[in-house]
């Protein structure tokens, strides 16, 4: 974040107390539940987890053999059956379960009991194939109520699932596939995107020539005739085929707590992205915790998290923290400018939505388009709005507050991360006096702390979690040595989130974004390695740094210096053959801004790039100190090129 507005906002002392008729109807409305969650934190998550349903009982609250955690020990439960069967002998049974709008604005409801029924005969279609517990099942779909029945179907027979982002290309599909070694594909003919058809079959089917471990390939058809895929005889079938032939009921399999539930690739700091572990046990309740008490969750809501399913955000908060509270959950396929820019608050108007959730990547576009979109429809229905992903501005803050929640509705800046699995820092709206683009106070129960380069407590530094959280990630998939030297290894037993962090006189945190190289870009999680390994993948690159620079609404915008091979000449057409390359490797969310092709890089003696002189040249600063550079000439020829290039 710049510093110009770091510095703003740590003057910023606007405090919105929960209005009082929210207060007297809000989920928690005592503050000593800190007090209490902080005298017995396992007493607090168990308080929890007795609300739901298991099999068997478990043992222990928590086994902590730093770095490894077990929560829940010994019990054994299903996330299926606490996200739908617990629903099903009440009131709630012909509750709408699901709310989906696609994108040409067709309308689907699925209420519990035939979510139910759709997920049984699903989980029986997988057990069909020969899908075993155990067994990895990637899914790469678009929104569409069947990515979630899916999900919950693979929750219900034990395979860990894998969500691929629908916007990956299908080169990053098949490295994810084979790093989990997945048995089955699920997949769809298309999704709608902006009126057009993103081709997840034909991605699929190049994926799949590279993907050994894959025997079937289930294809559901959303789009029809405008995709008709080419099917391959004894690997693809449809989906509506397989399920037609399949009964209404699948036992659910009593999984021990720490059976792996999913796998979620994210970026870090290497050029591989890394499957990050959840669990069965933790996850649900910590799922369940937070989405009650953060999103003040009250029987007759709607509630609608904006994320796409393929980030843990809408693992989370589209699917099970939602469900697992018997909540209806709205589901939309498609963009929020299409057919124009006022599509979300046509949606939050048409259904009347009660609680929103949505990125500060988002909020500052709206703000762009201008009040008059979300001016033409009546909001009146919402009472909560929530923001995730990354630092929101003050400024956004206010807009959202003002625009959007029509001054009445309290908003929750939630902090976390795909390895967190649920949220750590958030307001409890009912309660806490909110300051605009601070994530405010831990969530109960969690010990989450800001420290110096040494470790100890700061009121700037880094934010670390001391003590585990039922929810956090159980590994990386493959690769244990990573869990720990990435987590755990910078400051020992305690829990590195790579995130910068100041704490203010009343405790509350501002989070500062990553101190790593991972890049926040339009709210997607993005390694600075990963694209500059997809640059030097062509055969015309030789080096390549790639840097985030502050952008008005992506937040970071991506910019690669690149240095060319022998005598490769450097033209406008290679630089878009470039980007095109960086899509093919990852996806179009990778696409690098801008490209300045150098001679050289400026590196240290010991040869490595400076990064934060690129950073200094990309944001037009005065360059900072050069003394350890090998060769000073070339960071000043460089700062030159690039403001030329502008
Ligand atoms: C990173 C994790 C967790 C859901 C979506 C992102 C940033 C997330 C906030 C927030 C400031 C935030 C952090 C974090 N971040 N929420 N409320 N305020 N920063 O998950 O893709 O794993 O990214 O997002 O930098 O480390 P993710």
């Amino acid at each position: 974040m710049a510093e110009k507005t770091l510095e703003a906002l740590l003057k910023e002392d606007r405090h919105f107390p929960p209005p009082q008729d929210f207060r007297e109807r809000a989920v928690v409305r005592d503050p000593k539940v800190y007090e209490q969650a902080a005298q017995d934190r396992l007493k607090f998550w168990e308080s929890f987890a007795q609300q739901l349903h298991w099999f068997k009982k478990w043992e222990r609250v928590l086994e902590w053999n730093p770095p490894l955690a077990q929560w829940f020990v010994g019990g054994r439960t299903n996330l299926s059956f606490n996200c739908l069967d617990r629903h099903l002998t009440g009131s709630r049974r012909n509750k709408t379960a699901i709310l989906w709008e696609g994108e040409p604005g067709e309308e689907r409801t699925l209420t519990y009991a035939q979510l139910h029924r759709e997920v049984c005969r699903f989980a029986n279609g997988l057990k069909e194939l020969g899908v075993c517990r155990g067994d990895r099942v990637t899914l790469y779909m678009p929104m569409v109520p069947e990515l979630a029945i899916a999900m919950l179907a693979c929750a219900r027979i034990g395979a860990p699932h894998s969500v691929i982002f629908g916007g990956f290309s299908a080169e990053a599909l098949r490295d994810r596939i084979n790093d989990s070694k997945s048995k089955v594909l699920v997949t769809a003919d298309g999704g709608w995107r902006r009126g057009a058809v993103v081709p997840l079959k034909r991605n699929a089917d190049e994926a799949l020539e590279g993907s050994p471990s894959i025997e079937k390939a289930i294809v559901f058809q959303r789009i029809g005739t405008d995709a008709s895929p080419i099917m391959k005889p004894g690997r693809d079938l449809w989906w509506h085929e397989l399920v037609a032939r399949q009964p209404d009921w699948c036992d659910p399999e009593p999984l021990d707590s720490e059976e792996m539930l999913y796998l979620l690739y994210t970026s870090g700091t290497t050029g591989k992205p890394k499957g990050i572990i959840h669990t069965t046990g933790g996850y649900m309740v910590g799922c369940f915790a937070t989405t009650q008490w953060v999103f003040d969750l009250k029987e007759e809501d709607l509630f609608w998290c904006t994320a796409d399913i393929g980030w843990v955000t809408g693992h989370s908060y589209v699917v099970y923290g939602p469900l697992l509270n018997g909540a209806t959950t709205l589901m939309y396929e498609g963009a929020p400018d299409f057919p124009a820019k006022d599509r979300f608050w046509t949606i939050v108007k048409k259904y009347g939505v009660n609680v929103f959730y949505t990125a500060p990547t988002a909020i500052r576009a709206f703000m762009k388009w201008g009040e008059e979109w979300p001016k033409k429809h009546n909001l009146s229905s919402l009472r909560l709005l929530g923001s995730v992903g990354e630092p929101i501005n003050p400024e956004a803050w206010i807009w959202y507050r003002q625009t959007i929640g029509g001054g009445r509705c309290p908003i929750v800046d939630t902090w976390w991360q795909t390895e967190t699995g649920h949220i750590l820092i958030s307001p409890l709206p009912g309660i806490t006096d909110l300051k605009p683009g601070s994530a405010t106070r831990p969530f109960p129960g969690i010990e989450a702390d800001v420290v110096d380069d040494k470790g100890n407590s700061a009121d700037a530094g880094y934010l670390v979690i001391r003590s585990p959280w039922p929810g956090m990630l159980r590994g990386i998939y493959g690769d244990p040595e990573r869990y720990k030297t990435q987590y755990w290894a910078r400051f020992p037993g305690v829990y590195f989130t790579g995130d910068g962090c100041k704490r203010d006189a009343d405790g509350y945190f501002w989070l500062l974004g990553r101190v790593d190289d991972v890049l926040k870009v339009s709210g997607h999680r993005l390694s600075t390695m990963e694209i500059e390994s997809a640059l030097v993948d062509h055969q015309s690159v030789a080096e390549s740094a790639v840097i985030g620079k502050p952008h008005e609404i992506k937040e970071n915008a991506i910019v690669a210096f690149v240095t060319l091979k022998g005598n490769v000449k450097a033209t406008p057409e290679l630089m878009d053959e470039l980007k095109a390359h960086v899509v093919k490797k990852i996806g179009s969310i990778a696409r690098p801004d801008e490209i300045l092709f150098t001679a050289e890089l400026p590196k240290t003696r010991s040869g490595k790039i400076m990064r934060r002189l690129l950073r200094d040249i990309a944001e037009g600063k005065a360059l900072g100190d050069t003394t350890t550079l090998a060769d000073t000439s070339v960071v000043q020829a460089l700062k030159e090129k690039y403001e030329e290039s502008e």
